[in-house]
């Protein structure tokens, strides 16, 4: 492995997360106390909690774990699935186990950091899938086969997308699965923002349900809301490809904590009703975005997003984006991500650009708070 650059993202977010009065970033939806969600399992599941051994457990995941996210897919049970801590330890092991030196790889750009870097670093040569403002951020098949080669291993998307928002029509999601199997190449879909579109028609099918070798990448901090239980995990049918990455895990978390795996599965049953509490926010928030943006309509540009709770409206003030981002910040304690976080060395990512996150309580203050920064020039 080559050395890993700096994870520009979590090291603003580590700066200004827990001390900012409005983060009006966040990438995860309005999260719970573990009381609430104990309030929507049974009485045996609190009883449950309670008794539960605080040894290791699985480094699969628990059973209990792997049938409630077999339960969230269509075709994969509970032997196709490997439990990870969030979704970062999976990324991190998934391209180390899918591409190495002398292979080629295609990612999305801008990204999540680790699903660029991490595959940068291990040798293969990677090539972006430049998603373009211009173009609705939109996935672009014809652009994707002019850059597959012999040496092509890899194609690693992530829809609902982070940050743009954006999500593909269904027709565009499985054909970009059959160009990936009929040329044998693995398609790793990082799919964490999947289930609260507002739209629900918006909502795509898995990829790991759709391919017999495409990997699913999902979490439960994401359209869950429930971060800090850090359980992610990786669904796909081949599971000699599994096998590999579990080997992998020995040498990084082993196992997750039993009792996180434990409110996950509970979580996950009961996601029907999580989604629609994460959902309704996100839609009574995306009017006061809408009136705030429209407002300042000279300033920025801004469409809502089709998933997930991100978005990435343009800036078109004088200035960086960056120096907007930092005055924000110290004339009225709003974070906000500066485009630069979302950095590329393989591809011109946007710049003039920042994150907004649309799906926590209290967007209302954080809005009004960014209108008197502006009002006051
Ligand atoms: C698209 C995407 N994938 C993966 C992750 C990592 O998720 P986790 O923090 O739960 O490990 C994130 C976190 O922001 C993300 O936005």
């Amino acid at each position: 492995m080559k050395p890993l650059r700096t994870f520009r993202l979590e090291e603003y977010l580590g700066e200004w997360e827990f001390g900012a009065r409005h983060y009006l970033t966040a990438s995860d939806a309005q999260s719970m106390s573990v009381g609430d969600l104990l309030d929507m399992g049974s009485e045996s599941d609190r009883e449950g909690f309670a008794a539960l051994p605080l040894t290791y457990v699985e480094t699969w995941g628990s059973e209990n774990l792997r049938d409630a996210i077999a339960g969230t897919y269509e075709r994969v049970d509970a032997a196709h699935v490997l439990a990870f801590s969030g979704a970062q330890e999976a990324l991190f092991w998934a391209m180390q186990e899918l591409v190495g030196p002398g292979d080629h790889a295609v990612v999305t750009v801008p990204c999540y950091q680790s699903m660029e870097t991490v595959t940068v670093a291990t040798g293969a040569h990677v090539s972006a899938l430049l998603m373009r403002r211009e173009h609705g951020w939109a996935l672009d098949l014809d652009e994707l086969r002019g850059l597959l080669r012999p040496t092509t291993r890899l194609v690693a998307v992530n829809y609902p997308n982070n940050p743009t928002g954006h999500v593909p029509d269904a027709e565009t999601f499985r054909e970009l699965v059959a160009l990936c199997d009929e040329r044998g190449i693995r398609l790793f879909c990082d799919e964490v923002y999947r289930g609260i579109e507002v739209d629900q028609a918006r909502t795509l099918p898995q990829a790991a349900d759709l391919s017999e070798t495409a990997l699913s990448l999902n979490v439960a901090s994401k359209s869950y809301g429930l971060p800090g239980l850090r359980v992610g995990w990786l669904a796909c049918r081949d599971r000699a490809l599994l096998e590999r990455l579990e080997k992998r895990k020995h040498y990084t978390s082993i196992c997750n904590p039993g009792p996180s795996e434990y409110l996950a599965a509970i979580g996950l049953r009961h996601r029907d009703r999580i989604w629609a509490r994460n959902r309704a926010v996100i839609t009574a928030n995306l009017p006061l975005f809408a009136d705030f943006f429209g407002r300042w309509a000279d300033l920025f540009e801004w469409e809502p997003p089709l998933g997930g709770c991100v978005c990435f409206p343009r800036y078109k003030g004088a200035g960086s984006v960056d120096d907007f981002c930092r005055r924000l910040l110290q004339r009225e304690g709003v974070v906000v991500l500066p485009a630069s976080v979302y950095y590329s060395e393989i591809a011109e990512a946007p710049t003039d650009h920042f994150r907004v996150g649309v799906g926590r309580l209290g967007a209302e203050e954080s809005l009004e708070a960014f209108d008197r920064c502006l009002r006051a020039g």
